[in-house]
């Protein structure tokens, strides 16, 4: 099969890589000819995903995304050992409690969850600009969610962060692209083992028989790293401030109405 190599040279860090969408990627980019940094706070699994790519390839650096010192260290990793940094992707994320109802939502665990998903990204851009301004290029890529553009499919904490996080990237867009700098968000919907067994269980057909999914299929890890791929290469080279939904329609649709749903079983 043909195998067009379409990161060759480039260098990329992915927060929130030990496993996960963020694993996913870093293996794609790898195949793809980019040097991988894999940021994680769970070292173990971290440095067993850059054994798995090759440590030709890949390294592993510890970095809590909440803490501007790991994210300031984190991206000079990157200039010191390879010189520059092409591609920063904010994938870390916490879902926080899934506690339903804002009654019995704490501050602080609302300040967590902001703390990870939204300052986190905040220092992720913040740092990756630094290294990226005196290059004059470079692809920031945030990891949204179908709560970045929808209410209702998350708990309180995450939909804020989510929607922030692509308020932030439209900002950053406008601020960066005079120095060639791209900023986009992927947006994915549910992929099974990352949903809360407590949802799961009151909605077990949240994988299957969405109206606005796309029949026969269902969203995989490496379908997102193909999205993160695709604004990651040269081939989105016109495209910054963007959402891409990666959801099979699912935030086009209200499923309370639509001339196409299939009909409701009484
Ligand atoms: N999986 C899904 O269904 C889904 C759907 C929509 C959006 N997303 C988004 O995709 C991204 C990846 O999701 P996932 O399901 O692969 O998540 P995951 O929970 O499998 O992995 C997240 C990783 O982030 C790391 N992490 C958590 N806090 C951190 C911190 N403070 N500093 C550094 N690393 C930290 C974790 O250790 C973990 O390795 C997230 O931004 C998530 O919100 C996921």
């Amino acid at each position: 099969m043909f195998w067009l190599i379409r990161l060759a040279g480039k260098v990329a860090i992915i927060t929130g890589a030990a496993q996960g969408i963020g694993a996913s990627t870093a293996k794609l980019f790898a195949k793809h000819g980019a040097k991988v940094i894999i940021a994680d706070i769970q070292d173990e699994l971290g440095q067993s995903v850059c054994e798995d790519i090759g440590l030709e390839t890949a390294s592993y650096v510890h970095c809590d995304v909440t803490l501007e010192s790991d994210v300031e260290n984190l991206v000079n990793f990157a200039t010191t050992k390879y010189g520059k940094l092409d591609i920063m992707i904010n994938n870390a994320a916490i879902l926080g409690e899934a506690k339903l109802s804002i009654l019995d939502n704490d501050k602080s665990d609302f300040d967590r969850v902001i703390s990870v998903n939204l300052a986190g990204v905040f220092l992720g851009i913040k740092h990756a600009a630094r290294a990226m301004i005196p290059a004059a290029c470079g692809s920031i890529i945030s990891i949204g969610s179908v709560s970045s553009a929808i209410g209702g499919v998350s708990p309180h904490a995450y939909t804020s962060s989510k929607h922030a996080i692509f308020g932030l990237t439209k900002n950053v867009a406008a601020e960066l692209g005079k120095y060639g700098i791209r900023v986009n968000c992927v947006s994915p919907y549910l992929i099974p083992p990352s949903v809360p067994e407590k949802i799961t269980d009151l909605y077990p057909d949240i994988f299957a028989n969405i109206y606005s999914n796309i029949k026969g299929v269902a969203l995989k890890e490496e379908d997102v790293a193909q999205a993160i791929l695709f604004f990651g290469s040269d081939e989105s080279k016109y495209i910054s401030g963007h959402n891409l939904a990666v959801d099979g329609g699912f935030t086009t649709i209200n499923p309370g109405f639509g001339l196409f749903a299939p009909p409701k079983s009484s």
